[in-house]
């Protein structure tokens, strides 16, 4: 080896010691990792990911751009757009110093109740494995790194730290790790992170069969593999399982313990340069290897996330995935009928209070958040009325920046004081927003026992004051005590901690400028074991009390019946009613699942009446996942926005006045009424979640008549064009089905298609599957030939009796569809 050769990675191990190499691989801080001046290794720093570059610090960071959500960015069907978002994810990472974004999340819909889909693609794999593979290439083409999660069968969110998912080899094969594989094959991400789940009786950190033999042995995988957050339970059974690296750090259940293990031979050695090896490629992949001069330069002019170019991709995107469900007689675009002369009530909470991103470590702290309000009313200004809409949260969320300020600086946000065990302020601080996050931001840890969040209204009147998180609370008013509460968290996943937080409210009257102030005294706890009967990391972290810990200052809500009275009669005076309803992350987040598909708290009433009293309603629903929508056919058009990102507002103006198409088509089937899904339960017995859908996920099984017909089927959506489809004809069969298909776009206005190609085998136990699919823009009365290139790893079955890929298969037909609702062609396979 020269002394220039970053390459010869072994080499380079061969220089350190063996403390010295486990200890790089454990993270140093929550999100960072050790370096190693010796061998020119820079300390690497990873951000979640994947919608938007959060940074370091859970809450309270730099600001950074808001993008919308993988189900929205997804129903484009568009590897251009998941490659434009992987570069955009480049550039935030860049203007932060961040070697790797934690993304894309690649699980699958499994079931519709799985708090997290709104985070991933799709149910179908290869929709799913092909964008992954452009986003993976977009951001690795800018040296920023991609890591595929999380490896693998974490489809829901209950108990997801001690569960195992029972899936037969077929399904993982064919269904659950398809999406890594085509990812892994077609961009090569550098790394991956392993799931908290157990697989088939074996911890994801420790899959010797998945990590080894499959992803790193089959596939030839040469990237690093990391562990989820606090994943990780044991020393040898997780390095011997092919785990490269234990995050968070610094503590963890590697080092000493690991360094014994090697001692004791438990472990050879070679297991730890192997694992050492793959973090020096990683480190000189994303230019953190060879020494200063080697390691990458920053650029300093980077985009800010809210400058005009990124503002209008972002627009741009959010759009363009959004999808038209029903448009009775043409109500949508508002364009001819009320833009331009027509009033429009805007109805609905999630008008107001348009929720953007989905809960969970995706969250980031955008500069801003354009609500529907905002952006419809920047678009036809007066003619717009907008009306607040029912109640849709249980639990209140944190101040607004701009209803409290700081006491001591006069700034939106508020004053955190930390308090050590002896009443000692160690820090004082201001916060931008209302929420601070402790035991996990900081480095090093503090030892806070206290906390003081302090606070001026700025507006009076009646008040709903309080505080969430885990931990005993006291909260005051201008010195008066109003009561608090002992909180703890709900569920035996830390995540409801962070991500479900317990809260304790007290309504009152204050004056403007009142100081408000809640003072949380840390809980910890001795260590218990799990649900697992196991003690973890994970019990420590949950001793620990660590969390996200808000002040609350909200308003006190509105009887329902006076909320929808005020909304019937603003819909009665306009020429359109607009109702935005939707979920909050009370349902679409990390840590949690859903129980209903239903709507959250009286939004299906609220529709009703506005849709009997309107001369036409649209309902744009504010969600990334299917819900219930019980009135369908009492309204005259439905657009589903999913978690439109900072330019929400905007993008959903775009769409309704049809000044840009939203012609995004659906990524999962949207079942018809709760339980009617070829997979509904999350909640597993006795820890054990059968994946009893086996290869007949989504749309599959419900083709299959595994379920009753969805309300709506994976690929459905209208635009605003409308499609003949002319021919359809099988263009080559020898190394690969191709497929041409002529469109013509029977519509007075140019409009995007979505051709999809389905294979649908002879053989009774083999499930219809997308195969490919391809687009076209078209023009008013204009045509086109689609061609769609199918994709050979579909039509592999795997065989478990000889544990190996079978022959091919062959014969069937192939479908031409528009969702499997609307079948347009069916072609014979020789
Ligand atoms: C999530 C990961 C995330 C990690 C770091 C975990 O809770 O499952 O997706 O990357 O936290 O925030």
């Amino acid at each position: 080896m020269t002394s220039t050769d970053l390459t010869d990675f072994p080499a380079l191990v061969a220089n350190l010691d063996l403390e010295t190499k486990v200890r790089l691989l454990t993270g140093a801080t929550s999100f960072t990792l050790h370096g190693e001046d010796s061998i020119g290794l820079a300390p690497m720093a990873f951000s979640d990911g994947p919608t938007g570059v959060r940074g370091l610090k859970f809450t309270g960071g730099e600001q950074v751009a808001l993008f919308p959500n993988a189900t929205l960015l997804a129903s484009a069907w568009s590897e251009d757009t998941a490659h434009e978002v992987g570069e955009m994810l480049a550039q935030e990472a860049q203007r932060q110093q961040i070697h790797v974004v934690l993304g894309p999340t690649i699980n699958l819909h499994r079931s519709p109740l799985g708090g997290r889909l709104f985070e991933a693609y799709s149910e179908d794999p290869l929709l799913t494995g092909r964008l992954a593979a452009a986003y993976v290439k977009g951001l690795q083409g800018q040296g920023i790194g991609a890591c595929l999660k999380h490896l693998v069968a974490n489809e829901s969110e209950t108990l997801r730290n001690y569960m195992n998912s029972v899936v037969s080899e077929e399904a993982l094969r064919e269904v659950y790790l398809l999406p890594f594989e085509i990812a892994v094959d077609d961009a090569n991400p550098w790394s991956i992170m392993a799931a908290y789940n157990d697989v088939n009786g074996v911890p994801a950190t420790e899959q010797d069969h998945v990590n080894n033999e499959v992803v790193k042995g089959e596939w030839g995988w040469d990237g690093l593999l990391m562990s989820d957050w606090f994943a990780t339970k044991t020393s040898a059974p997780a390095a011997l399982g092919g785990l490269d690296l234990v995050m968070p750090g610094p503590d963890g259940p590697w080092g000493a313990a690991l360094v014994a293990d090697v001692e004791a031979g438990a472990v050879p050695e070679s297991v730890i340069d192997e694992h050492v090896c793959r973090l020096l490629r990683l480190a000189e992949r994303v230019g953190a290897l060879g020494g200063p001069d080697a390691h990458r330069v920053w650029p300093t002019d980077s985009w800010a996330p809210d400058a005009p170019a990124r503002r209008e991709q972002l627009r741009r995107l959010a759009t363009d995935g959004m999808v038209v469900l029903r448009n009775k007689g043409g109500a949508l675009p508002l364009t001819a009928a009320s833009a331009t002369s027509g009033t429009v009530a805007l109805i609905g909470r999630h008008a107001v209070e348009t929720v953007c991103m989905g809960g969970g470590s995706a969250q980031v702290n955008p500069p801003y958040q354009v609500s529907i309000a905002q952006g419809l009313r920047a678009a036809i200004g007066d003619r717009l009325t907008v009306v607040d809409g029912v109640e849709v949260r249980e639990r209140p969320l944190p101040a607004a920046p701009d209803s409290i300020s700081d006491p001591v600086t006069g700034a939106p946000g508020m004053q955190v004081e930390h308090l050590d065990a002896d009443g000692v302020v160690m820090l004082s601080e201001h916060v931008d927003g209302a929420d601070v996050t402790t035991g996990f931001d900081e480095t090093p840890p503090r030892p806070t026992e206290q906390l003081r969040l302090r606070a001026r209204l700025a507006k009076g009147g009646r008040v709903r004051l309080g505080a969430l998180g885990t931990g005993r609370w006291r909260v005051s008013l201008d010195g008066a005590d109003l009561g608090g509460a002992d909180l703890v968290a709900g569920g035996a996943d830390p995540g409801e901690g962070m991500f479900k937080p317990p809260h304790w409210t007290a309504d009152v009257d204050a004056a403007p400028g009142a100081l408000v102030e809640a003072v949380l005294t840390i809980l910890r706890t001795e260590p218990q074991p799990g649900p697992d009967g196991k003690l973890s990391t994970l019990s420590h972290v949950l001793a620990s009390g660590m969390g996200v810990k808000s002040l609350v200052v909200a308003p006190v809500p509105a009887p329902t019946d006076e909320v929808i009275e005020a909304a019937v009669a603003a819909a009665r005076d306009a020429e359109t009613a607009v109702v935005v309803v939707g979920l909050t992350p009370e349902q679409e987040t990390e840590g949690t699942d859903k129980s209903t598909l239903a709507l959250p708290g009286d939004q299906d009433r609220l529709v009703s009446a506005v849709a009997a009293a309107a001369a036409r309603t649209v309902v744009v629903l504010n969600a990334a996942t299917p819900v219930l929508m019980p009135w369908a056919e009492d309204v005259d058009a439905i657009l589903v926005v999913g978690l439109p990102g900072q330019e929400g507002g905007h993008a959903v103006a775009d769409a309704l006045l049809g000044l840009r198409e939203p012609a995004g088509r659906l990524v999962t089937s949207w079942p018809a009424a709760d339980g009617a899904a070829p997979a509904w339960v999350v909640e597993p017995t006795d820890l054990q979640l059968e994946y009893t859908d086996g290869v007949f996920i989504g749309y599959r099984g419900f083709h299959a008549g595994h379920a009753e017909p969805p309300a709506h089927w994976l690929g459905a959506g209208d635009g605003y064009g409308s499609w003949e489809y002319e021919s359809a004809e099988l263009t080559g069969t020898d190394t690969g089905v191709t497929v041409r298909v002529t469109v013509r776009n029977t519509s007075d206005r140019e409009s995007r298609e979505v051709v999809q190609a389905y294979f649908q085998p002879d053989e009774a136990d083999q499930p219809v599957r997308l195969v490919g699919w391809g687009t076209a823009t078209v023009p008013a009365g204009g045509h086109a030939d689609v061609e769609v290139t199918t994709d050979a790893r579909l039509w592999r079955r795997w065989d478990t009796a000889a544990g190996t890929w079978g022959a091919p298969l062959s014969g069937g037909e192939l479908l031409v569809a528009r969702g499997l609702g609307d079948i347009r062609s069916r072609l014979p396979l020789a």
